[in-house]
Protein backbone atom coordinates (compact mmCIF):
# COMPACT_ATOMS: atom_id res chain seq x y z
CA UNK A 1 0.00 0.00 0.00
CA UNK A 2 1.89 3.45 -1.03
CA UNK A 3 1.48 6.18 0.75
CA UNK A 4 2.72 9.80 0.82
CA UNK A 5 4.93 11.52 2.84
CA UNK A 6 2.55 13.47 4.78
CA UNK A 7 0.16 10.20 5.71
CA UNK A 8 3.83 8.64 6.49
CA UNK A 9 5.13 11.24 8.91
CA UNK A 10 1.45 11.25 10.41
CA UNK A 11 1.79 7.36 10.98
CA UNK A 12 5.34 7.44 12.42
CA UNK A 13 4.23 10.07 15.59
CA UNK A 14 1.21 7.71 15.70
CA UNK A 15 3.55 5.08 16.79
CA UNK A 16 2.46 2.77 13.62
CA UNK A 17 5.51 1.23 11.16
CA UNK A 18 6.31 2.73 7.94
CA UNK A 19 8.65 1.63 5.20
CA UNK A 20 10.74 4.36 3.97
CA UNK A 21 13.19 4.43 1.17
CA UNK A 22 17.27 5.49 1.84
CA UNK A 23 19.89 5.12 -0.70
CA UNK A 24 20.85 1.84 0.42
CA UNK A 25 18.03 -0.17 0.80
CA UNK A 26 14.52 0.58 1.47
CA UNK A 27 13.84 0.56 5.87
CA UNK A 28 11.04 -0.94 7.92
CA UNK A 29 10.94 2.77 10.21
CA UNK A 30 9.57 3.53 13.64
CA UNK A 31 9.89 6.05 16.19
CA UNK A 32 12.92 5.02 17.96
CA UNK A 33 11.60 6.15 21.15
CA UNK A 34 8.18 4.10 21.49
CA UNK A 35 9.13 0.59 22.51
CA UNK A 36 5.38 -0.25 21.39
CA UNK A 37 6.26 0.80 17.85
CA UNK A 38 9.87 -0.56 17.70
CA UNK A 39 7.89 -3.99 18.66
CA UNK A 40 6.08 -3.88 15.65
CA UNK A 41 9.34 -3.99 13.03
CA UNK A 42 10.83 -7.14 15.06
CA UNK A 43 7.30 -8.91 14.74
CA UNK A 44 6.81 -8.01 11.30
CA UNK A 45 10.53 -8.59 10.13
CA UNK A 46 10.49 -12.09 12.68
CA UNK A 47 13.43 -10.67 13.95
CA UNK A 48 14.78 -12.04 17.22
CA UNK A 49 15.15 -8.65 19.82
CA UNK A 50 18.67 -9.30 20.37
CA UNK A 51 18.97 -7.58 16.79
CA UNK A 52 20.03 -4.47 17.65
CA UNK A 53 18.48 -1.38 15.18
CA UNK A 54 20.13 1.28 13.12
CA UNK A 55 18.89 4.83 14.08
CA UNK A 56 18.43 7.63 11.31
CA UNK A 57 18.81 11.03 12.26
CA UNK A 58 18.28 14.45 10.42
CA UNK A 59 21.86 15.75 11.01
CA UNK A 60 24.96 15.60 13.33
CA UNK A 61 23.88 17.74 15.57
CA UNK A 62 21.60 14.92 16.76
CA UNK A 63 24.01 12.38 17.50
CA UNK A 64 24.87 13.81 21.15
CA UNK A 65 20.87 13.17 21.86
CA UNK A 66 22.10 9.43 21.32
CA UNK A 67 25.19 8.59 22.34
CA UNK A 68 27.37 9.19 25.61
CA UNK A 69 30.43 9.67 23.77
CA UNK A 70 31.43 10.90 20.10
CA UNK A 71 35.16 11.27 19.75
CA UNK A 72 36.84 13.48 17.20
CA UNK A 73 37.66 10.24 15.36
CA UNK A 74 33.90 9.43 14.66
CA UNK A 75 32.98 12.98 14.20
CA UNK A 76 35.41 13.05 11.46
CA UNK A 77 34.05 10.12 9.79
CA UNK A 78 30.16 12.22 10.16
CA UNK A 79 31.54 15.21 8.80
CA UNK A 80 33.31 13.57 5.29
CA UNK A 81 30.57 10.98 4.87
CA UNK A 82 27.38 12.29 6.35
CA UNK A 83 24.64 12.46 4.78
CA UNK A 84 25.93 9.00 3.05
CA UNK A 85 25.92 5.15 3.34
CA UNK A 86 28.05 4.78 6.98
CA UNK A 87 26.70 3.90 9.87
CA UNK A 88 28.64 4.82 13.23
CA UNK A 89 28.00 2.54 16.64
CA UNK A 90 28.87 4.49 19.65
CA UNK A 91 28.39 4.48 23.50
CA UNK A 92 24.70 4.70 24.09
CA UNK A 93 22.74 6.75 26.61
CA UNK A 94 21.45 5.75 29.37
CA UNK A 95 18.27 6.53 28.47
CA UNK A 96 18.17 5.09 24.79
CA UNK A 97 15.75 2.46 24.70
CA UNK A 98 16.65 -1.51 25.00
CA UNK A 99 14.62 -2.55 22.29
CA UNK A 100 16.28 -0.24 19.77
CA UNK A 101 20.03 -1.17 20.81
CA UNK A 102 18.96 -5.48 21.39
CA UNK A 103 20.22 -5.34 25.00
CA UNK A 104 23.77 -3.76 23.60
CA UNK A 105 25.50 -0.66 25.71
CA UNK A 106 26.20 0.95 21.95
CA UNK A 107 23.93 2.68 19.64
CA UNK A 108 23.99 2.76 15.57
CA UNK A 109 23.71 6.18 14.00
CA UNK A 110 23.36 6.81 10.53
CA UNK A 111 22.27 10.10 8.66
CA UNK A 112 20.72 8.96 5.40
CA UNK A 113 21.22 10.71 1.67
CA UNK A 114 18.26 10.52 0.33
CA UNK A 115 15.57 13.34 -0.17
CA UNK A 116 12.60 11.45 0.69
CA UNK A 117 13.98 10.26 4.22
CA UNK A 118 15.33 13.85 4.87
CA UNK A 119 12.08 15.41 4.15
CA UNK A 120 10.28 12.78 6.52
CA UNK A 121 12.66 13.24 9.60
CA UNK A 122 11.76 16.41 9.14
CA UNK A 123 8.08 16.74 8.53
CA UNK A 124 8.12 13.87 11.50
CA UNK A 125 9.92 15.60 13.89
CA UNK A 126 11.37 12.34 14.49
CA UNK A 127 14.63 10.29 14.35
CA UNK A 128 13.27 6.36 12.96
CA UNK A 129 14.86 3.08 13.94
CA UNK A 130 14.63 1.21 10.47
CA UNK A 131 16.37 -2.18 10.01
CA UNK A 132 16.01 -3.29 6.00
CA UNK A 133 12.40 -3.93 5.26
CA UNK A 134 12.46 -7.61 4.13
CA UNK A 135 11.81 -10.66 6.36
CA UNK A 136 14.61 -12.14 8.78
CA UNK A 137 17.41 -13.27 6.84
CA UNK A 138 15.89 -12.74 3.10
CA UNK A 139 16.70 -10.47 0.57
CA UNK A 140 16.55 -7.06 1.18
CA UNK A 141 14.64 -4.27 -1.10
CA UNK A 142 15.75 -1.42 -2.98
CA UNK A 143 12.79 -0.61 -4.16
CA UNK A 144 8.77 -0.07 -3.02
CA UNK A 145 8.00 -3.22 -5.26
CA UNK A 146 10.65 -5.40 -3.65
CA UNK A 147 8.99 -4.41 0.37
CA UNK A 148 5.42 -5.58 -1.03
CA UNK A 149 6.96 -8.62 -2.92
CA UNK A 150 8.26 -9.12 0.59
CA UNK A 151 6.06 -8.35 3.13
CA UNK A 152 2.93 -8.02 1.52
CA UNK A 153 0.34 -5.27 0.95
CA UNK A 154 -0.86 -4.07 3.79
CA UNK A 155 2.56 -2.78 5.02
CA UNK A 156 2.48 1.39 4.01
CA UNK A 157 5.66 1.93 1.68
CA UNK A 158 7.04 5.65 1.12
CA UNK A 159 8.09 5.26 -2.42
CA UNK A 160 11.33 7.23 -3.33
CA UNK A 161 12.21 5.20 -6.27
CA UNK A 162 14.80 2.85 -6.80
CA UNK A 163 17.91 2.59 -4.10
CA UNK A 164 20.89 4.52 -5.33
CA UNK A 165 23.80 2.98 -3.23
CA UNK A 166 22.12 -0.48 -3.37
CA UNK A 167 23.13 -2.60 -1.05
CA UNK A 168 23.15 -1.38 2.89
CA UNK A 169 25.23 1.43 4.82
CA UNK A 170 28.74 0.36 6.06
CA UNK A 171 29.06 0.27 10.00
CA UNK A 172 31.50 1.32 11.59
CA UNK A 173 32.02 0.94 15.26
CA UNK A 174 33.99 4.08 17.57
CA UNK A 175 35.19 3.67 20.82
CA UNK A 176 37.72 5.46 23.15
CA UNK A 177 39.98 4.32 26.08
CA UNK A 178 43.19 5.87 28.03
CA UNK A 179 45.20 5.58 24.73
CA UNK A 180 42.63 7.09 22.73
CA UNK A 181 39.74 6.33 20.08
CA UNK A 182 39.53 3.22 17.94
CA UNK A 183 37.25 2.14 15.34
CA UNK A 184 36.53 -1.51 13.72
CA UNK A 185 35.00 -2.46 10.77
CA UNK A 186 31.65 -4.38 11.54
CA UNK A 187 30.10 -4.76 8.17
CA UNK A 188 31.37 -3.79 4.61
CA UNK A 189 29.83 -1.39 2.24
CA UNK A 190 30.40 0.82 -0.67
CA UNK A 191 32.29 3.84 2.03
CA UNK A 192 35.11 1.16 2.11
CA UNK A 193 37.57 0.27 4.48
CA UNK A 194 40.34 2.43 2.55
CA UNK A 195 37.99 5.72 2.40
CA UNK A 196 37.44 5.24 6.16
CA UNK A 197 41.04 4.29 7.13
CA UNK A 198 41.71 8.25 5.05
CA UNK A 199 40.01 9.48 7.55
CA UNK A 200 40.24 7.92 10.75
CA UNK A 201 44.04 6.25 10.65
CA UNK A 202 44.71 2.52 10.69
CA UNK A 203 41.86 0.26 12.71
CA UNK A 204 42.26 -1.36 15.94
CA UNK A 205 41.65 -4.70 14.84
CA UNK A 206 41.71 -5.69 11.65
CA UNK A 207 38.34 -6.46 10.03
CA UNK A 208 37.10 -9.51 10.86
CA UNK A 209 35.22 -9.47 7.30
CA UNK A 210 37.32 -11.97 5.11
CA UNK A 211 35.60 -13.15 2.39
CA UNK A 212 37.29 -16.45 1.68
CA UNK A 213 38.50 -16.94 -1.61
CA UNK A 214 37.66 -20.87 -1.33
CA UNK A 215 33.92 -19.27 -0.71
CA UNK A 216 33.79 -22.11 1.55
CA UNK A 217 33.87 -20.52 4.70
CA UNK A 218 33.06 -17.36 6.12
CA UNK A 219 34.27 -16.18 10.10
CA UNK A 220 31.60 -15.16 12.53
CA UNK A 221 31.19 -11.95 12.46
CA UNK A 222 31.17 -9.64 15.15
CA UNK A 223 27.89 -7.41 14.81
CA UNK A 224 24.85 -8.49 15.91
CA UNK A 225 22.36 -10.14 13.37
CA UNK A 226 25.56 -9.92 10.87
CA UNK A 227 25.21 -14.02 10.36
CA UNK A 228 25.45 -16.13 7.97
CA UNK A 229 22.22 -16.75 6.78
CA UNK A 230 21.73 -13.07 6.35
CA UNK A 231 20.28 -11.72 2.32
CA UNK A 232 19.13 -14.82 0.94
CA UNK A 233 17.03 -15.61 -2.15
CA UNK A 234 14.22 -18.35 -1.17
CA UNK A 235 16.25 -20.32 -4.47
CA UNK A 236 19.51 -22.20 -2.90
CA UNK A 237 22.24 -19.96 -4.60
CA UNK A 238 25.76 -21.18 -5.05
CA UNK A 239 28.61 -19.35 -5.92
CA UNK A 240 31.36 -19.57 -8.55
CA UNK A 241 34.95 -18.02 -9.46
CA UNK A 242 34.19 -17.40 -13.02
CA UNK A 243 32.20 -17.76 -15.73
CA UNK A 244 33.53 -21.11 -16.85
CA UNK A 245 33.71 -22.80 -13.64
CA UNK A 246 29.59 -22.29 -13.55
CA UNK A 247 28.82 -23.39 -16.83
CA UNK A 248 30.66 -26.38 -16.70
CA UNK A 249 28.29 -26.80 -13.31
CA UNK A 250 25.23 -25.93 -14.91
CA UNK A 251 26.10 -28.46 -17.60
CA UNK A 252 25.80 -31.31 -14.83
CA UNK A 253 22.91 -30.16 -13.34
CA UNK A 254 21.10 -29.75 -16.30
CA UNK A 255 22.09 -33.42 -17.36
CA UNK A 256 20.31 -34.12 -14.01
CA UNK A 257 17.55 -32.17 -14.84
CA UNK A 258 17.87 -29.61 -11.93
CA UNK A 259 16.40 -26.44 -13.44
CA UNK A 260 19.13 -23.29 -13.04
CA UNK A 261 19.21 -19.49 -13.86
CA UNK A 262 22.72 -17.47 -13.27
CA UNK A 263 23.93 -13.96 -12.63
CA UNK A 264 27.16 -12.85 -14.53
CA UNK A 265 29.28 -10.35 -13.47
CA UNK A 266 30.87 -8.68 -17.19
CA UNK A 267 29.33 -9.53 -20.49
CA UNK A 268 28.80 -13.29 -21.14
CA UNK A 269 27.48 -12.95 -24.66
CA UNK A 270 30.81 -13.81 -26.25
CA UNK A 271 31.05 -17.19 -24.33
CA UNK A 272 29.30 -19.56 -26.87
CA UNK A 273 28.18 -22.10 -24.16
CA UNK A 274 25.50 -20.02 -22.75
CA UNK A 275 22.55 -22.60 -23.50
CA UNK A 276 19.58 -20.80 -24.45
CA UNK A 277 17.79 -22.98 -21.79
CA UNK A 278 19.66 -20.83 -18.76
CA UNK A 279 17.94 -18.14 -18.46
CA UNK A 280 20.89 -15.33 -17.36
CA UNK A 281 21.49 -11.71 -16.35
CA UNK A 282 24.29 -9.50 -16.39
CA UNK A 283 25.13 -7.21 -14.71
CA UNK A 284 28.30 -4.65 -15.46
CA UNK A 285 31.94 -4.68 -14.47
CA UNK A 286 31.54 -1.64 -12.02
CA UNK A 287 31.45 -2.02 -8.36
CA UNK A 288 29.18 0.53 -7.81
CA UNK A 289 26.76 -0.57 -10.46
CA UNK A 290 27.02 -4.31 -9.64
CA UNK A 291 26.06 -2.92 -5.68
CA UNK A 292 22.90 -0.99 -7.17
CA UNK A 293 21.22 -3.60 -9.20
CA UNK A 294 22.76 -6.13 -7.04
CA UNK A 295 19.06 -7.26 -5.15
CA UNK A 296 17.18 -6.19 -7.97
CA UNK A 297 18.54 -9.19 -9.98
CA UNK A 298 19.02 -11.32 -7.49
CA UNK A 299 14.73 -11.08 -6.57
CA UNK A 300 13.95 -11.74 -10.37
CA UNK A 301 16.09 -14.60 -10.63
CA UNK A 302 14.49 -16.03 -6.99
CA UNK A 303 11.33 -14.89 -8.95
CA UNK A 304 11.58 -17.48 -12.10
CA UNK A 305 11.31 -20.38 -9.41
CA UNK A 306 14.57 -22.42 -9.99
CA UNK A 307 15.90 -24.87 -8.62
CA UNK A 308 19.12 -23.20 -8.25
CA UNK A 309 21.33 -19.84 -8.88
CA UNK A 310 24.57 -20.33 -9.96
CA UNK A 311 26.27 -17.16 -9.55
CA UNK A 312 29.71 -15.61 -10.72
CA UNK A 313 31.91 -13.98 -8.07
CA UNK A 314 33.47 -10.41 -8.83
CA UNK A 315 37.12 -10.74 -8.25
CA UNK A 316 38.57 -10.90 -4.58
CA UNK A 317 39.92 -7.19 -4.72
CA UNK A 318 39.07 -4.54 -2.44
CA UNK A 319 36.54 -2.57 -4.78
CA UNK A 320 34.62 -5.81 -4.52
CA UNK A 321 34.64 -6.54 -0.46
CA UNK A 322 30.96 -5.32 0.04
CA UNK A 323 29.69 -6.91 -2.91
CA UNK A 324 31.47 -10.21 -2.20
CA UNK A 325 30.26 -10.23 1.71
CA UNK A 326 26.40 -9.90 0.45
CA UNK A 327 26.92 -12.37 -2.07
CA UNK A 328 28.78 -14.49 0.10
CA UNK A 329 26.07 -14.80 2.73
CA UNK A 330 23.15 -15.26 0.26
CA UNK A 331 25.08 -18.73 -0.64
CA UNK A 332 25.59 -19.68 2.69
CA UNK A 333 22.98 -22.32 2.63
O1 LIG B 1 21.85 0.75 4.89
C1 LIG B 1 21.44 0.35 5.97
O2 LIG B 1 22.17 0.25 6.97
C2 LIG B 1 19.96 -0.05 6.05
C3 LIG B 1 19.11 1.19 5.83
C4 LIG B 1 17.65 0.95 6.03
O3 LIG B 1 19.57 2.24 6.65
N1 LIG B 1 19.67 -0.68 7.29
C5 LIG B 1 20.08 -1.93 7.61
O4 LIG B 1 19.59 -2.36 8.82
O5 LIG B 1 20.80 -2.59 6.91
P1 LIG B 1 19.67 -3.88 9.28
O6 LIG B 1 18.93 -3.94 10.58
O7 LIG B 1 19.22 -4.79 8.23
O8 LIG B 1 21.16 -4.05 9.63
C6 LIG B 1 21.70 -3.32 10.70
C7 LIG B 1 22.90 -3.99 11.23
C8 LIG B 1 22.54 -5.27 11.92
O9 LIG B 1 23.43 -6.28 11.51
C9 LIG B 1 22.74 -4.94 13.38
O10 LIG B 1 23.13 -6.03 14.12
C10 LIG B 1 23.81 -3.87 13.33
O11 LIG B 1 23.47 -3.12 12.21
N2 LIG B 1 23.77 -3.02 14.50
C11 LIG B 1 22.79 -2.19 14.87
N3 LIG B 1 23.06 -1.65 16.08
C12 LIG B 1 24.23 -2.15 16.47
C13 LIG B 1 25.04 -2.00 17.63
N4 LIG B 1 24.67 -1.24 18.63
N5 LIG B 1 26.21 -2.68 17.70
C14 LIG B 1 26.58 -3.48 16.69
N6 LIG B 1 25.86 -3.67 15.57
C15 LIG B 1 24.70 -3.02 15.46
MG1 LIG C 1 18.91 -6.37 6.99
Amino acid sequence: MRISLDEAAARLKNGEVVAIPTETVYGLAADATNDAALQQIFTIKQRPADHPLIVHIGDISQVIDWAAEFPELAVNLAKAFWPGALTLVLPAKDHVSRVVRGGESTIALRVPDHPVTQALLKASGLSVAAPSANLFTQLSPTSADHVEAGLGNAIPVLDGGACRVGIESTIVSVSEDEAGAHWQLLRPGMISEVEITRVAGQPQYASEIHVEDTLASIPVPKVPGQHALHYSPRTPLRLFKDKAALLSECKVLMQEKITCAALFVGAAEALQYTSSELPRMELPDLPAQVAEQLYGALHALDDLKVDCLLVEMPPNTPEWTAVRDRLSRAGHH
